[in-house]
């Protein structure tokens, strides 16, 4: 299994982004951040997508894990399952076959995880507590701007995946014109943060969206990705975008 670059203190070879100042200076600052801002709003985390997350709902995470390959009767990891909003959709294709696994650094989003059946593991992409050929399909819905090392994180997903098994990493990715992305700036910096804050939720819950559109303008672009996705030994690696902005990278672990 491997080791994370918090664990060996070694420099992470492809963070997502750079460390992000305004909230904090190292990585060991960066672990604490997110734990304890994921911590603190996972109650609202729900009630926040569903009124605001410009479409990336249930109906959207079930089309593009179909679109990935899931299939009835598979082993599924959710990477960064947080509330459970992938494993939900996962269960649904899945239709009572097969079995979800979910793995996530922050108790606070896996304590509103409602899925029986649903095995929860405390653990990060970049060191996951799985066996080796363990699963069909790995996902990561929307977490990869938040591991230590991109490509620690896709070399984990390799080896707990058998040959011929199936990654699917969905990401929000910043638009490719100018405008479109000061929309989307306006919208996740300024928008909902409002609206947050107006339906009640806590103030860490607007910072959080905030933070959220600084990763997505910090975060290494799409060619980046899919060159790490190829470099950790996966083949077939392809990006579809939905809406300009919704990437699906898909990779395949070869045959050995
Ligand atoms: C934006 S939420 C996404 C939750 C869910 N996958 C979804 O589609 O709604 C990001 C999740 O990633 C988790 N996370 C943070 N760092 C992580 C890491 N290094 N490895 C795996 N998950 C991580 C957070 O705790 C949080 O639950």
């Amino acid at each position: 299994m491997n080791t994370n670059a918090e664990a060996t203190g070694k420099t992470p070879e492809q963070p997502p982004h750079p460390l992000l100042h305004s909230y904090y200076d190292d990585e060991a600052g960066r672990h604490r951040f997110l734990r304890r801002i994921f911590d603190e709003t996972a109650a609202d985390y729900d009630r926040i997508e569903r009124v605001l997350a410009l479409g990336s709902g249930p109906w959207y995470r079930r089309m593009a894990l179909q679109r990935a390959g899931l299939a009835s009767g598979q082993h599924m990891l959710d990477v960064g399952i947080g509330t459970g909003l992938v494993a939900r959709e996962a269960l649904t294709i899945l239709g009572g076959q097969g079995r979800v696994v979910g793995v996530d650094p922050s108790p606070g989003m896996m304590g509103q995880v409602d899925l029986p059946g649903v095995e929860l593991l405390p653990g990060r992409a970049e060191a996951l507590p799985c066996a080796d050929a363990a699963f069909d399909f790995v996902c990561m819905g929307y977490a990869l701007r938040h591991v230590g090392d991109v490509a620690a994180a896709f070399a984990e997903f390799r080896r707990v995946l058998r040959p011929g098994g199936r990654v699917l990493v969905l990401e929000i990715s910043k638009p490719a014109s100018a405008a479109a992305t000061w929309l989307l700036k306006a919208y996740m910096r300024a928008l909902v943060p409002l609206i947050s804050r107006a339906i009640g939720c806590r103030r860490d819950s607007a910072r959080l969206w905030r933070y959220y559109w600084d990763t997505i303008e910090a975060c290494i672009p799409p060619p980046r990705i899919l060159a790490a996705l190829q470099e950790a030994g996966f083949t077939q690696v392809q990006r579809h975008v939905e809406l300009g902005i919704f990437s699906e990278y898909t990779a395949t672990r070869p045959q050995e």
